[in-house]
Order: C-alpha cells, then sequence, then structure tokens
C-alpha cells in the first residue's frame, strides 16, 4: 500500500517549482526527501512507486517524458528504470486522462459476469473507443487486472473508489452522477 497526500495537504501546496512544464511544489518535493531519506543509500529506488504518485496527482494524473525524468533525477536512476515501472502498471498514466476515468476489472470473475459487455455499454454510450477521452474531457474508459474485489463483480474503480456490482442502469446512473459533480474521486484521508 503506497502513501499518499491527503486532500489537505494538496490544498496546502503551490506549484512552485516546474521543469520543462513538470510542477513539483515545496511540499511535494519535501515529501520526495522524505521518502528518500527511508531508505539506505543505494536502495533508493525503493520509494518510486510512491512518488511516482506524488509527482502524477500533481501533475493532472499523468507522468510525461519530463516527469518521469525528473523523478529519475531525484533518485539518482536512469530514466528506462522509471519507464518501464509506469509502463508496467495501470495506475500510471502516460497520456492526458479524463477526469473520470472508469477502470473496469477485466479478470476471470468480472469478465464472467459481464464486464465485457459492460465496458462496450459504456464506450457506445459515451462515444469513445477503449481508452479514448471523450471530447469535454470528462470521461474516459480502461480494462485493468483484478481490482481485488471479485466477489462485488462486476466492478470497476473510480479514483479511490469501487463500484461494484454493475449493470448498465448502474453505468447510466454513474454517469449522469460525475456529470452532476456528485461523485468524489478521492478519499478524504
Ligand atoms: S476478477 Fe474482477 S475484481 Fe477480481
Amino acid at each position: 500500500m503506497t502513501e499518499k497526500l491527503s486532500n489537505d495537504d494538496k490544498s496546502n501546496s503551490s506549484p512552485s517549482g516546474r521543469l520543462g512544464g513538470v510542477i513539483l511544489s515545496d511540499k511535494t518535493i519535501a515529501r520526495i526527501e522524505l521518502l528518500k531519506s527511508r531508505f539506505p543509500e543505494g536502495k533508493k529506488k525503493s520509494a518510486l512507486l510512491t512518488i511516482l504518485h506524488e509527482v502524477q496527482d500533481e501533475n493532472n494524473d499523468w507522468l510525461s517524458v519530463e516527469a518521469m525524468d525528473k523523478v529519475a533525477e531525484v533518485l539518482g536512476i536512469l530514466p528506462i528504470e522509471v519507464y518501464e515501472v509506469v509502463s508496467f502498471y495501470s495506475m500510471y498514466n502516460q497520456k492526458p486522462v479524463g477526469k473520470y476515468v472508469f477502470e473496469f476489472c477485466r479478470t476471470s470473475c468480472c469478465v464472467t459476469r459481464g464486464a465485457e459487455d459492460l465496458m462496450d455499454y459504456t464506450c457506445k454510450k459515451l462515444g469513445v473507443e477503449m481508452g479514448e477521452v471523450t471530447a469535454d474531457g470528462l470521461f474516459q474508459v480502461k480494462g485493468v487486472e483484478c481490482l481485488g474485489a471479485c466477489g462485488y463483480a462486476p466492478m470497476l474503480q473510480l479514483g479511490d473508489f469501487y463500484q461494484e456490482f454493475l449493470t448498465p442502469e448502474k453505468m447510466d446512473a454513474l454517469i449522469e452522477d460525475c456529470k452532476a459533480g456528485k461523485i468524489q474521486k478521492l478519499s478524504a484521508v
């Protein structure tokens, strides 16, 4: 489990460091230094996953090449070591994302209970292909591997929250709630 800044921490931070469009606030820079200090020399790479979350959170939920290069620089590792981690995990984004990203589980339990049909239904309703962002920048549909909520299949992750036992009707309601600004993406902690 990686640690994240609380919403309060983020609201107190001011974007004060920029490198090629990468925003690193003083708060995040201090946080990165704290995370690095928890590991001995030669093992600083162990902080990589958490640092990537911090940098992604501060840069509109995605990691540009410049952002990944900056992370490599602060950790004293090669950029390729960052690229290979970012490209492996679906929780990191290499392109700008929609405001609301529906991350459907597409592993066996969820697929058995109709996840693929629900993904198709949602894409058609939103007028996008898998992975595309809607023209208004609001929505994106992705397929990800098992999210550990197999007993609640079919399900998806939206921000920090799970939506479970999905049906087309629940997707309709979820999309409307997002449009109405009723859905909170992040936890309060
Ligand atoms: S198979 Fe979907 S949450 Fe595990």
